[in-house]
């Protein structure tokens, strides 16, 4: 707290530092104009003029002429000009001081401007402090209390990952999930409503029932898994956006099989809020914390460095020699430090998992030239949108303080569409970057597809390899590397590095060691159940791997009593057998489920989320429905079509056959051990079970 005294002394010299600027600027004005601009009287300016020519800081001379207003000329003295700069620094310096106070009470971190007078050198625009959404930590702690009032909003994984670099200026200048305004500029053109460059749109979807409880201008809590308030928004906007447009527009397609599509379509809810968000903390991470930097903590670290220009290298797959080598090439060109940042956020459904991945950047970093390159982990949930993506990826990079980015050749591509084609050219991403680079403020640097030279034993960049004919090229694509995991075969040491290899292997076993799903489908009385109870027995008569069924009666009993046959309650079923199975297959056994699972797209969403782990081998169990119900084994084909049993699956409830299960059986007339026997060599095909 300022003392009265101290205050006056304040205003005094302001006011001072008022006149003599005044004076400085407009030596020539009247009386009465001085008076005016300093917003005193004309007989305080007169006290003030006064005092100011005793102490030597002005000169007052008489001005010759008829204007009795302007009897009077003023001049700084040098002594005055001096005074002038050094109440200018003083009042600088105390502006920035309150500057610095109130940014710090707004985002709880200081605003790192400093008066120039103060500063060595300018500070580089990539590496000054960026604004976070953040409130103080005094202030964190009444809002949290304060929160505990407020309607939740549980975030998904893909929120909380949002949230994270919204919050830390990731997504600078996002200051919170998209209006819908924003949105529809976003969606339509890449753009916010003011016309700021933004290719994604950041929405929190949510439920139709939590939606309607809201009220516009409301504030809710956010909070994460395990009910941490994170942060609180202020509902502004509450709108059902059109998914099929967003698909188009933003993923190009309106097709399932991009993985975001999916995601809009199957995943996310169906109304999306908007609004400023406040941050009272950061996501908490148990993992790889010395690893995981905010855009300002990697700011911090490229100024303490020395490091003007950094250049970015996303990924979000292991990296092996020829990443090491194209990395290093693009430092080099760019003269700039490296930066290799991996996504752990959400990556494609599939991906190896980021544990597995970091290990394996931690012991490739080393392979670099000391103090040239660094690692820090990104907490973002990808969305495979190919050159949307890399513009966005561009932004996050620019925020995180780096100069350049490397964009390679199908950036953040989804794989095939439902087709069977790209969804994006190869090099669609890096022209639309080149469109926006300067834009954006960061500047691309193109990926080099490298090659192993057997001949120079060496990483050469095929496009500048003259003697192409003359000489062997080597190269492993990354569908060749998982086959050779699956089996168990040899892996080149030009390819990739001892370390990582050993790591991959531990997460890989061969097939034959892993664990992995059967997951029959088809109508009530198709003969699911039978023929998995005999793929279970012949399962365990080879012993090697524990086997768990989960058939659809057994579940509904143990896991599902309270459920019914509506979509939903089918829904929640499938799921919870889905997340038991990827259990099973994640610690290595064999899990055969075998519910009618009559929705393609959960079947899917069951196969993703096991997929991580293990095979999804998905049988259809093709018998007709006529002659399920000509069998009728318990009687209910006729209680449904006496209406008696409501939603019966293929009376009066829907079955999406499935298009292309690793396995169709047919019942009819054919004996159940051979239907298992079936799967039994289906599996042997894949590798996974031995031959
Ligand atoms: S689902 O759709 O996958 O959740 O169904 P599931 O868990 O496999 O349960 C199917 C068994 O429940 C009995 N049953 C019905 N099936 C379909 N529709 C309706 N309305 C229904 N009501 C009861 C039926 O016995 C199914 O067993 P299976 O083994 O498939 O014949």
């Amino acid at each position: 707290m300022i003392a009265a005294d101290a205050k006056t002394n304040l205003a005094e010299e302001d006011l001072l530092f008022r006149l003599l600027r005044q004076l400085d600027l407009a030596p020539d004005a009247s009386q009465r104009a001085i008076a005016a601009a300093l917003g005193i009287s004309l007989g305080r300016l007169n006290a003030q003029l006064r005092s100011a020519a005793e102490a030597g800081l002005i000169k007052i001379s008489e001005r010759p002429g008829p204007d009795r207003r302007q009897r009077f000329a003023y001049a700084l003295t040098s002594r005055g000009g001096a005074e002038k700069n050094r109440l200018a620094d003083q009042f600088l310096a105390r502006k920035f001081a309150e500057y610095d106070a109130l940014h710090a009470e707004l985002t709880g971190t200081t605003s790192g401007l400093a008066p120039l007078k103060y500063r060595t050198k300018l500070m580089q625009n990539n590496l000054a402090p960026i604004p976070e959404l953040y409130v103080s930590y005094d202030s964190a702690q009444k809002l949290k209390l304060e929160a505990g009032d407020l309607i939740s909003h549980d975030l998904t994984s893909r929120q909380i990952c949002d949230l994270e670099l919204l919050m830390n200026g990731g997504f600078n200048p996002l200051k919170g999930f998209l209006s819908q305004e924003d949105y529809d500029g976003v969606v339509e053109n890449m753009r916010l409503a003011d016309g700021t460059l933004w290719p994604m749109p950041i929405t929190l979807d949510v439920s139709e029932d939590f939606a309607e409880n809201i009220d516009l201008g409301q504030d809710i809590a956010l909070r994460d898994q395990e009910g941490v308030i994170l942060a609180t928004m202020t509902v502004t906007d509450r709108w059902t956006p059109d998914k099929a447009r967003e698909a188009e527009k933003v993923f190009g397609a309106d097709d399932v099989a991009h993985p975001a599509v999916n995601y809009l379509h199957n995943v996310a809810g169906k109304v999306y809020l908007g609004g400023p968000v406040t941050g009272i903390q950061q996501p908490v991470h148990y993992d790889f914390r010395g690893r995981r930097d905010t855009p300002n903590e990697l700011r911090a670290l490229f100024r303490k460095l020395g490091w003007r220009r950094v250049v970015a290298f996303q990924t979000r797959n292991p990296l092996h020699r020829a990443h090491q080598e194209l990395t290093f090439r693009a430092a080099k060109e760019a003269q700039a430090n490296l930066l290799i940042h991996p996504v752990v956020g959400m990556t494609k459904p599939g991906d190896v998992d980021h544990f597995t991945r970091v290990r394996c950047y931690e012991a490739v970093i080393d392979k670099y030239p000391g103090s040239t390159t660094t690692m820090s982990l990104l907490n973002l949930a990808m969305r495979m949108a190919g050159p949307r993506e890399a513009v966005w990826h561009g932004i996050i990079r620019k925020n995180h303080g780096c100069t350049h980015f490397i964009v390679g050749r199908d950036h953040a591509g989804p794989g095939k569409n439902s087709a069977g084609e790209d969804f994006y050219g190869p090099y669609e991403a890096q022209d639309l970057f080149r469109q926006y680079q300067d834009e954006i403020g960061i500047e691309m640097v193109d990926f080099k597809h490298m090659v192993y030279v057997q001949e120079r034993a060496q990483y050469e960049a095929v496009d500048e390899i003259e003697d192409k004919d003359n000489v062997t090229i080597l190269n492993i694509s990354g569908t060749e590397l998982r086959r050779r995991l699956r089996e168990g075969l040899e892996i080149p040491d030009w390819f990739s590095f001892s370390e990582v290899v050993s790591e991959l292997r531990r997460r890989f076993p061969p097939r034959s060691k892993q664990g992995f799903t059967v997951f029959f489908t088809g109508f009530s009385g198709s003969g699911k159940s039978t023929i998995a109870n005999a793929l279970m027995i012949k399962l365990m008569e080879m012993g090697d791997r524990p086997v768990t069924l989960l058939d659809g009666d057994i579940v509904r009993k143990n896991l599902s009593s309270e459920l019914g046959f509506s979509k939903e309650h089918r829904d929640l079923n499938i799921r919870r057998i889905g997340y038991v199975a990827s259990e099973i297959t994640k610690n290595g056994g064999i899990a055969i489920c075998a519910p009618i699972a009559p929705y393609a797209a959960t079947r899917r969403a069951v196969r993703e989320e096991i997929e991580q782990f293990g095979a999804f081998i998905e049988v259809h169990v093709a018998t007709s429905i006529e002659e399920c119900e000509r069998r009728d084994r318990k009687g209910l084909y006729k209680l449904a079509r006496e209406g008696k049993i409501k939603e019966f699956t293929g009376i009066s409830d829907p079955y999406d056959v499935p298009d292309d299960p690793e396995l169709r059986v047919e019942t009819e007339n054919v004996e159940v051990d051979n239907c298992a026997h079936q799967v039994i060599l289906k599996l042997e095909s894949m590798g996974l079970i031995a031959g």
